[in-house]
């Protein structure tokens, strides 16, 4: 899968993409992630990527030029299955829309930035907009990293243990159990018996019965969702 970012920040996310888990699936050739200064696709002297609103209104607006430039040039050289858009009035992301987006070649994600961006780029380029949570940040490109971070991991081959992946919270609607490691006691306080045990049949069903309580107790919308 290949993934280019665009933003005017790209050292806000440069160092997030070449750490860890995300730098191990570029290694392994699993992913691969571009990320593009805006500002390379802004013509003018002073490399301007944004302009004051018409209507008056206040705040700084993303021009049209620079972000129609960037993925026509992008778009010209391979098809993309999304152009996605961070925003905070997008839908908003979870772990369905993750894993479908994880089954895509090609996806572009533009960070938003200022006010806003020129609406017509979001009328006639963005296929997606999406939305970290309900709370605004000064830009899109933490968005892009959590959106980018949790399609990427769930590629096969990223993690070296795949069920580690499907067996997280979310994939099937109730949260994750509970884990321990060693020591099985410290200061008194002991694992679950049941987890010495070495009776598989027995750990799965604490485990399933840990997920339904924590699910119910804390996230019980979760198990109205389809
Ligand atoms: N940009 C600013 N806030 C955002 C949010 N909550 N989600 C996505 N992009 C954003």
């Amino acid at each position: 899968m290949r993934i280019d970012i665009i933003t005017v920040l790209p050292e806000m996310i440069e160092g997030f993409f070449n750490c860890s888990i995300m730098s191990r699936a570029q290694k392994k050739g699993i992913a691969e992630i571009h990320i593009h200064n805006l500002r390379d696709y802004a013509y003018d002297r002073y490399r301007k990527v944004d302009d004051y609103p018409f209507g008056g209104c206040a705040g700084m607006v993303m021009k049209i030029e620079p972000i129609d430039r960037c993925i026509s040039a992008l778009k010209a050289e391979r098809d993309y299955d999304e152009v996605i858009f961070t925003t905070p009035d997008g839908e908003q992301f979870n772990q369905k829309m993750a894993n479908t987006l994880s089954l895509s070649q090609n996806l572009i994600i533009l960070c938003g930035h200022f006010k806003g961006i020129d609406y017509r780029i979001r009328e006639h380029f963005i296929t997606k907009e999406i939305s970290i949570g309900d709370y605004v940040l000064t830009g899109g490109e933490l968005a892009a990293a959590v959106i980018a971070d949790s399609i990427v991991r769930i590629i096969p081959g990223v993690i070296s243990d795949e069920q580690s992946a499907l067996s997280d919270s979310f994939q099937d609607n109730l949260l994750a159990p509970p884990v321990y490691t060693r020591p099985a006691e410290y200061n008194g306080w002991k694992v679950p018996d049941v987890l010495l045990s070495g009776h598989e049949a027995k750990i799965r069903e604490w485990e399933f019965q840990q997920s339904l309580e924590r699910t119910q107790r804390l996230r019980p919308d979760l198990l109205n969702e389809k």
